[in-house]
């Protein structure tokens, strides 16, 4: 994989890798940088041999927030022209599951960076937050509605009134994370998670994500609608037949994705 600028991309067996690599500036991520981590993930949403998307930051932190730089001189005709934030809506398309493996910071953009992977794992040193309230702005990428959605309105307007951070562990608590782990076990324990997924038959895991987004913006009915669509069209796939025919035959199946 080539390098983009900021970041590191490789692939390791069916785990292609992102590593946030300005580590000077804890990873502030700058519209270039962001480009880039789309640009990356695109490719690899494409790439047959790529069944799972690891991202992680180089250095003391996952990212500390957009680039406040960058963004210092900014003005409303300015970013309605530039429109910094369409790229971040690119993440959503990736249809491949997405595991953010963050520690030490993970503010504003940063936390939204992680927010819009499907699995979050922290190391224990984690601290996230949304401080953009000290800068006389506001989360822009999503955070203010995500967090909403899954601590409700009292508590969200607490954190992003505040702009206080929470702990990995108070995260986790919010069911804003998945798994706290140990800062020297986080690329292990992340890496186990990757490999275990990509074994999985991949058309299921992209209906899965699929059914699973819809279901979290969607009502109860028109989400069971999808999800009962996605589980009949999985019937028309070679993966069905062998893992049924290997569930029943006693073995490991041999999915292809198709
Ligand atoms: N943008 C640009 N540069 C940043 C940055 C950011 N978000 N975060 C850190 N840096 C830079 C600092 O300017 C500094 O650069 P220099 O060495 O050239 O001075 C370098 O990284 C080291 O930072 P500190 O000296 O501040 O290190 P620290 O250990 O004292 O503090 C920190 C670390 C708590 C992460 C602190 O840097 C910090 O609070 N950063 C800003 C966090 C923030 O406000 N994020 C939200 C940004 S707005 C946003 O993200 C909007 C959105 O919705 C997308």
């Amino acid at each position: 994989m080539i390098d983009r600028p900021f970041i590191k991309v490789w692939r390791d067996g069916a785990v292609g890798h992102i590593e946030l690599n300005r580590p000077e500036a804890f990873n502030a991520l700058n519209r270039q940088m962001m480009s880039a981590i789309v640009g990356a993930l695109q490719t690899f949403d494409e790439d047959a041999e790529t069944a799972v998307v690891v991202i992680s930051g180089a250095g003391r932190a996952f990212a500390a927030g957009a680039d406040i730089d960058e963004m210092a001189g900014d003005d409303p005709v300015r970013l309605e022209m530039v429109d910094p934030f369409a790229v971040w809506d690119q993440i959503r398309l990736i249809r491949k599951p997405l595991l953010a493996a963050v520690h030490g910071f993970a503010l504003g953009g940063g936390f939204e960076l992680a927010l819009s992977c499907d699995l979050i794992f922290a190391a224990e040193n984690t601290q996230f937050g949304f401080p953009e309230v000290k800068l006389g702005v506001m989360p822009g990428a999503g955070g203010t509605v995500k967090l909403t959605k899954a601590l409700g309105r009292h508590k969200a307007l607490e954190w992003l009134w505040t702009g206080a951070r929470m702990t990995a562990e108070e995260a986790c608590a919010h069911g804003l994370v998945n798994r706290v782990v140990p800062a020297d076990n986080l690329m292990e324990v992340a890496m186990k998670m990757a490999r275990k997924l990509s074994e999985q038959a991949p058309l299921s895991l992209r209906l899965i994500k699929e059914t699973v987004n819809q279901a979290a913006d969607l009502a109860l009915y028109e989400a069971m609608l999808i999800e009962r669509k996605n589980f009949y069209l999985l019937f028309a796939s070679e993966d069905q037949k062998e893992g049924m025919a290997a569930f029943r035959e006693k073995r490991k199946p041999v999915f292809k994705g198709r």
